[in-house]
């Protein structure tokens, strides 16, 4: 049997519902469980970008009752619902390994339990399982540095140092193979999702796919939810007048990739074999820094704001992380396409227009890092 019916849990987010339009253009039959998460869907209604060719069930990945059916009525299922925040998931432990970690057990509960037709699995994972990226040092090669200390931060001293000789080290682009280090509740929660799909799909024949999620960005991103990604948190502050904040001293180099590549990406994961049961970066293959990143949101919006650098870090960050998309390209034929300037341009042109979206929370969230001592003092 081919794939005719895919179920898209949180389909109603950012990336899902992308997905959902890219898969009812393919002509493909969609049903989306989702919870409307009141963190990320304030109006507690479908979103107004719902797309009405597919079918939408208010539920939770946690219930079998809702799951379940859902499940067994699709030849797909790609598994995105899940509590997402790196700070918040370091003080909602509860929350977050409930969502996540038992949401996804429960997903291959099911399939293990009941005839099913399900013919591709694909789990979101993220950048985040890796911890730190790869590096390389001049007399050791390849080397994974875990997470910096905080004396390390306190002393301002950012870059990473060899785990062998401790000079300091240089970022490479990170492959899939690197040693995974979780930093963080959120990171090991998708740690735990793609080894159980990965393992689940091993064991019993259910092609499985877990794609590594750099930064993605662009439309329907929530700018509101302070606990997400920080290009939406610094354009949320942009757009309200005031400076984006930095840590460190904005060097951290990232991927940022547009979601338009990250859908296309998606659909060969679905539609081809070549990446069946193996983890998958999902960037755009370009490295840039985040003061960077900061700096081209200001001047796009026409903005003479300034990016308000600390000096200052946060205990759980990682210093560098870029995407080696080798795997994407060879397994899948991936491709991205979206250059930078053009993927951002798209992304405040669409926040312009959605002015309930830039509520700026973000201090409310610095305050919460602030009061669990998650902030380094120097
Ligand atoms: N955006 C990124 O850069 C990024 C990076 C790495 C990984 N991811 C992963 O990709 C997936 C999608 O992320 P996103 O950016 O679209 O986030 P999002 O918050 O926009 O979407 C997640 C959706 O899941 C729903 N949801 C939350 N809890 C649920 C529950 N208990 N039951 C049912 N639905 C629930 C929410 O209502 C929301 O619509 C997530 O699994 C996330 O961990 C995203
Ligand atoms: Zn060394």
């Amino acid at each position: 049997m081919s794939i005719r019916d895919v179920l898209v849990t949180g389909g109603a987010g950012y990336i899902g519902s992308h997905l959902v339009d890219a898969l009812i253009g393919r002509g493909y039959r969609v049903t989306v469980l989702d919870n409307l998460e009141p963190q990320v869907h304030r109006s507690g209604t479908w979103p107004s970008y719902a797309n009405p060719k597919a079918t939408y069930v208010r539920g939770d990945v946690r219930d079998r009752g809702t799951f379940e059916p859902l499940v067994l009525a699709s030849q797909a299922v790609v598994h995105f619902g899940a509590a997402v925040g790196v700070g918040q998931s370091m003080y909602q432990i509860d929350r977050y390994v409930d969502v996540n970690t038992r949401g996804t057990a429960l997903l291959l509960d099911i399939l293990v339990n009941a005839t099913h037709h399900v013919e591709k699995v694909i789990v979101a994972s993220s950048i985040g399982v890796y911890g730190e990226g790869a590096y390389t040092c001049e007399a050791h090669g390849m080397v994974a540095p875990s997470i910096r200390p905080e004396a390390q931060l306190a002393a301002r001293d950012w870059e990473q140092h060899c785990p062998v000789c401790h000079r300091h080290v240089r970022s490479v682009p990170t492959p899939e193979h690197k040693a995974l280090y979780r930093d963080n509740i959120y990171s090991m929660t998708k740690y735990h999702q793609e080894e159980m799909v990965l393992l689940i799909g091993k064991t019993y024949g259910i092609p499985a796919v877990a794609p590594r999620f750099f930064n993605v960005y662009g439309p329907r991103q929530s700018l509101s939810n302070p606990y997400a990604g920080v290009a939406a948190i610094w354009l949320s502050r942009l757009l309200n007048g005031r400076q984006p904040v930095v840590f460190e001293d904005g060097g951290q180099l990232r991927d940022f990739v547009s979601i338009h590549d990250v859908v296309d990406c998606l659909v060969l994961m679905l539609e081809k074999p070549g990446a069946d049961y193996l983890p998958v970066n999902i960037g755009s293959g370009q490295t840039v820094t985040i003061l960077d990143i900061a700096r081209l949101l200001a001047r796009l919006l026409g903005s003479s704001i300034e990016p308000l650098v600390t000096g200052t870090g946060r205990k759980f960050d990682i210093r560098h992380n870029t995407a080696d998309i080798t795997r994407a390209r060879e397994t899948l034929g991936f491709a991205p396409r979206v250059p930078l300037e053009e993927g951002f341009a798209e992304l405040i042109e669409w926040a312009k227009t959605t002015p309930d979206a830039a509520v700026d929370f973000f201090d409310k969230a610095l305050g919460e890092l602030q009061e669990k001592g998650l902030l380094v003092k120097s």
